[in-house]
């Protein structure tokens, strides 16, 4: 997730305690570049490994400026007639972080540039296509600027930025938002898919942005584009098309605060971050899925034979991480036939009578730089076992100690608890899971399709729950002052009731424990009272009935029971029931969106420091 800013207009006075004004110096008048560099500050939340910007003026022509490393590394050429401009804060999904993969890129002949945020899926075709043109970078995005300078090239001159782009836009697959510039044209030209865009209207100049944190201190009257949109900003005004039809989106007010822009209106990153997880999980599988094919393509490759002669996967992880790596370990045996264990980061050993040529450690690591983690990659090299990293960032310590990477494309998490990156860490390890087993010749194309179905609609489903969210705000409130909690759950949803109960206990400060349903009856049903609720994941298909028998043994103890429940199937003695849509596999995890939320809500009503709970750190980097 990248962040993309652009404006058109001659500048703007300020108010002396205005940021880009103080930024201005020159009396308090900022320059393009400055307010375009100022939205690229407000907007580094959304990624910060590099940052460009390109800015247009019609003597100066074209400026680009570009490089790796976060916003204020990023020296903003003094382009004093320049009259528009575009920005960007790169998250890397294809390319390491550096200068030349920076954004804005432009074509060939240096007169168009683009900034973009999303993934182009066919961007390999489309670079095969121009194979004439000369590539500097190792990303998706170049293809863009090219194919709109072929675009240019066919209309003979006659052409414009506008015509281009909703040429070129039409043949990209994938999600995005793009912003593009042309030397000589006053224009600025965006186009959204996927990927979110809003515009901002002031007198006499025009913003355009990922969110509106990135100009909400210039103007609050927003426009935000649909998919499909592509618009032509002057500082005059807008126009915008879909399927080539001028169309009115209306403009809002926006009522927030700056910080809360930051949140997306939202009052803690946290829950902005379980509402991002359908566009998360998006990135996460784009390009990545061959659903008809019955195959995934995760950009990994292992050695000739390495595959056919694994005998044993070892899974290492902390918190979270290891909760998706429980997860995972199921799914690697039922679809690739090879035996998985879990191991606390920091307990793990790589073990005796095990042979190294013909184990897989892969390590699960959102930020890549945990430090038990990290410790028991370097143990499982000492071993001599083929390692592997499945972690939200790129350029991580993780990444340069392992064999192979695949990366989930969550985007920045910026609250302690993880949410969003947990669900992108099972989908990839759910598509790693299929990629073996194909490999491997485990699993065939027919039994992996409904896997991959699931992934495919595993957003959607995941929205649906998210606009259950009022019913699972009541039943925090009304069990939210239990004394303690327990989660419960089978097969795959014994990972998740884990994960459930560490959300809860992690931002609330509330006791609650996650356990496999089967066992209340060996012990813990001694604590249980009719005030500590029981949520139950009921999505195990077939053994869903017994885990309810268990829950059952609970609520006859006086325990209320909230149940996530296949959609479909009914129980009719819980508390509360919670829908979770059928997307096979992948539907524990996404009964564990209303556990997010549960937790969410019982810490906010308790008024808890949500997105930095108290003794936690994001990123554990001592041991
Ligand atoms: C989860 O909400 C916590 N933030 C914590 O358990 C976390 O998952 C753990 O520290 C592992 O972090 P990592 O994924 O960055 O390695």
């Amino acid at each position: 997730m990248c962040g993309i800013t652009g404006y058109i207009g001659d500048g703007i006075t300020l108010d002396e305690d205005d940021d880009a004004g103080a930024a201005a110096g020159n009396g308090g008048v900022a320059s393009v570049g400055d307010i375009v560099h100022e939205g690229l500050r407000n907007l580094e939340y959304r990624g910060y490994d590099s940052a460009g910007v390109a800015l247009v003026g019609e003597t100066s022509g074209l400026t680009v400026a570009k490089r790796s490393g976060e916003v204020d590394n990023l020296t903003v050429p003094d382009v004093p007639d320049a009259t528009l401009g575009v920005g960007h804060t790169r998250w890397s999904t294809h390319g390491p972080p550096t200068d030349a993969n920076a954004h804005p890129h432009t074509d060939c002949a240096g007169d168009v540039a683009v900034v973009h945020n999303g993934i182009v899926e066919n961007h390999e075709a489309l670079k095969r296509e121009l194979a004439d043109h000369e590539f500097t970078s190792d990303t998706d995005t170049e293809v863009i600027p090219h194919l709109i300078e072929e675009e240019l090239a066919a209309q003979r001159g006659e052409g414009d930025l506008l015509n281009a782009v909703r040429a070129v836009e039409v043949r990209l697959e994938g999600s995005y938002a793009i912003c593009a510039v042309r030397e000589g044209e006053d224009e600025i030209v965006v186009a959204r898919r996927g990927s979110p865009l809003v515009l901002g209207r002031d007198d006499d100049a025009t913003f355009v942005a990922s969110d509106v944190t990135a100009f909400l201190e210039h103007t609050r009257d927003v426009t935000y584009l649909e998919d499909g949109d592509v618009a032509a900003l002057s500082a005059d005004g807008v126009e915008i098309y879909a399927d080539g039809d001028l169309v009115d989106r209306g403009v809002e007010t926006v009522t927030w605060e700056a910080d809360a822009a930051e949140k997306g209106g939202y009052e803690h990153y946290m829950r902005k971050e379980i509402h991002e997880q359908p566009e998360a999980l998006r990135q996460t599988i784009a390009g990545r899925l061959d659903v008809d094919g019955g195959d995934v393509d995760l950009d990994v490759s292992f050695p000739p034979g390495f595959l056919a002669d694994l005998e044993e996967i070892q899974i290492v992880a902390c918190g979270t991480s290891n909760y998706a790596g429980r997860y995972a370990a199921q799914l690697f045996e039922e679809l690739s036939g090879v035996r998985a264990t879990v191991e606390i980061a920091s307990e793990y050993e790589f073990g005796a009578g095990r042979s190294p040529d013909r184990t897989l450690v892969v390590a699960v690591t959102q930020s890549g730089e945990t430090a038990d983690t990290l410790g028991a990659v370097r143990r499982a090299n000492a071993a001599g076992a083929r390692t592997f990293a499945v972690t939200n960032t790129l350029g991580s310590t993780v990444t340069r100690e392992v064999d192979d990477t695949a990366f989930i494309r969550a985007g920045p998490e910026i609250g302690v608890a993880a949410t969003k990156t947990f669900a992108s860490q099972v989908a990839t390890l759910t598509m790693l899971a299929v990629a073996i087993g194909r490999e491997r010749g485990a699993l065939g194309a027919a039994d992996a399709r409904p896997v991959l179905e699931g992934l495919r609609d595993l957003p959607g489903a995941v929205q649906q729950v998210l606009d259950a969210e009022p019913k699972v705000r009541e039943a925090a409130t009304e069990y939210g002052d239990s004394e303690a909690f327990f989660f419960v759950g089978r097969q795959l949803g014994v990972p998740v009731a884990l994960e459930g109960a560490l959300k809860l206990k992690e931002i609330s400060y509330d006791h609650a424990e996650g356990f496999a349903a089967g066992e209340l009856k060996h012990g813990p049903l001694a604590l249980v009272t009719p005030d500590t609720p029981v949520l139950a994941v009921l999505t195990d298909g077939a053994r869903a009935d017994e885990t309810m028998n268990n829950v059952t043994e609970a609520q006859t103890r006086g325990a209320p029971a909230i149940g996530c429940v296949s959609a479909g199937e009914e129980y009719g003695t819980l508390d509360v029931s919670l829908p979770v849509p059928d997307v096979g596999l992948v539907e524990p995890l996404v009964a564990n969106v209303y556990l997010q939320l549960f937790a969410y809500h019982v810490a906010n009503d308790k008024d808890r420091s949500i997105d930095k709970p108290r003794n936690l750190a994001k990123s554990v980097t001592v041991e």
